[in-house]
């Protein structure tokens, strides 16, 4: 059994009283690593201070270190904006909050295990979610020779216990027993889940959204807003350059505020179970839709065809823990040459409860007006049509004689 673990510690009740569980049952030293991965959070403004006191609460668990990591910007640039360019939406529609950080947490737990000379590295993970599978898998990946542990699958407490449990050990604890619901939070979005929502027929109640408003309190007045790119990259809003966490940061409130970004779905986990989620996620399904739109101007139609077919793939291998495989990069490499060409700018309308693109402008735009128009300025060889099209439709007309009444 390991001698000094690094664990992936959110502040919460469960990895709280990991720290100590596996202390007492285990006998190990813990260090506890608390990600700064944007989380949104409604009291503090500058993250700093809430992670003081997270590191504070770990320390007070019994951590024998406690560690803040800022990722922010590395899990904006090399996390998120591959996701982004590459339209990742599981199942079609979920922006792979979760799936996304998991991998950027894990490759810090290994930095940290290294660090402080531990020999396994921990979570909070239950057994029936994909966090595990993708905390598990990822570090794997990158350190096959660490052992990884799972205190809360394999310790048969309820929550109550749980709570008991701190109370024993005075863990140092904001939590009431009656917790309504599951949270995740980063700079993609929040994924609210379990509570009342398990039942998939019961809307989810009013209070599970933080960062959308509901449409109808949304501004009457709609706004717009242009986005930039460079190569495919977000640099932009609004002619302000900034980093991309903060962009994504930026749209959040902006688009949340028009009460566009909430998703209720029942998902496929990957360990089989369906399962009722919902998300709020402005920034990036505004980012998405205005990074799609660019390509609708600007990418070559086989191409973009093409990338659409391999979307789905690319959304399915983050959501089932398989980033740091060579499939993600071989498809990222396709994507990444897929982006050479889109660097122009997208406006986005919000209206209340939506977001759409109502113009796009490309400099290698791929829209020639003078092909498009039906105006005097027509370039296009109508002549040319008649052929094409007749050779387009040969094989029908051909099958058609045949199968024709009496031949
Ligand atoms: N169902 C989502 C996913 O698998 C969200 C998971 C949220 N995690 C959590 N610990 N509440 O990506």
């Amino acid at each position: 059994m390991a001698k000094r673990v690094v664990l992936a510690y959110s502040g919460g009740l469960d990895t709280s009283v990991a720290v100590r569980w596996m202390q007492e049952e285990w006998g190990v030293e813990v260090i506890a690593l608390a990600a700064d991965v944007g989380q949104p959070r409604a009291d503090a403004g500058v993250s700093g201070e809430d992670f003081d006191a997270i590191t504070a609460r770990a320390r007070g668990a019994g951590a024998v270190d406690a560690k803040v990591v800022d990722v922010r910007a590395e899990f904006a640039d090399e996390y998120v904006l591959p996701a982004l360019k590459a339209h990742a939406l599981y199942e079609g529609r979920y922006p792979l909050v979760s799936a996304l950080s998991r991998p950027v947490i894990a490759r810090h737990l290994v930095a940290a295990a290294r660090e402080f000379g531990a020999d396994a590295v921990a979570h909070g993970c239950t057994g029936k979610g994909n966090d595990q599978v993708r905390f598990e898998v990822s570090v794997r990946s990158l350190a096959p020779d660490l052992e990884v542990l799972a205190p809360v699958r394999v310790w048969g407490l309820t929550r109550e216990d749980a709570i008991d449990y701190a109370k024993r050990f005075e863990i140092p604890l904001t939590v009431t027993k009656d917790k309504l619901y599951s949270v995740d939070e980063n700079l993609v979005g929040r994924a609210i889940e379990c509570g009342v929502m398990e039942d998939p027929w019961v809307a989810p109640p009013a209070g599970v959204y933080e960062i959308t408003r509901d449409a109808a309190d949304a501004p009457d007045a709609g706004r717009d807003l242009v986005v930039r790119f460079e190569s495919g990259v977000p640099v932009a809003l609004d002619g302000t350059a900034m980093p991309l966490h903060q962009l994504i940061t930026t749209l959040n409130g902006w688009v949340g505020e028009y009460g566009f970004g909430r998703i209720d779905m029942v998902e496929n986990r990957r360990v089989g179970i369906k399962s009722r989620e919902t998300y709020e996620c402005p920034g990036s399904l505004a980012l998405i839709a205005a990074h799609a739109d660019l390509e609708s101007i600007a990418l070559e139609r086989d191409l973009q065809r093409e990338k659409a077919r391999l979307e789905p793939r690319y959304a399915e291998l983050v959501y089932d823990g398989l980033w740091f495989s060579p499939l993600r990069r071989a498809l990222d490499a396709f994507v990444e040459s897929a982006q050479e060409d889109m660097t122009g700018e997208v406006r986005l309308r919000l209206e209340p409860g939506r977001c759409f693109a109502n113009g796009r402008r490309a400099q290698r735009a791929l829209y020639d007006y003078e092909l498009a128009t039906y105006d005097a300025a027509d370039s296009f060889r109508h002549e040319d049509a008649a052929g094409f099209v007749r050779l387009w439709g040969l094989s029908l007309e051909t099958w058609a004689r045949r199968h024709a009444p009496g031949s």
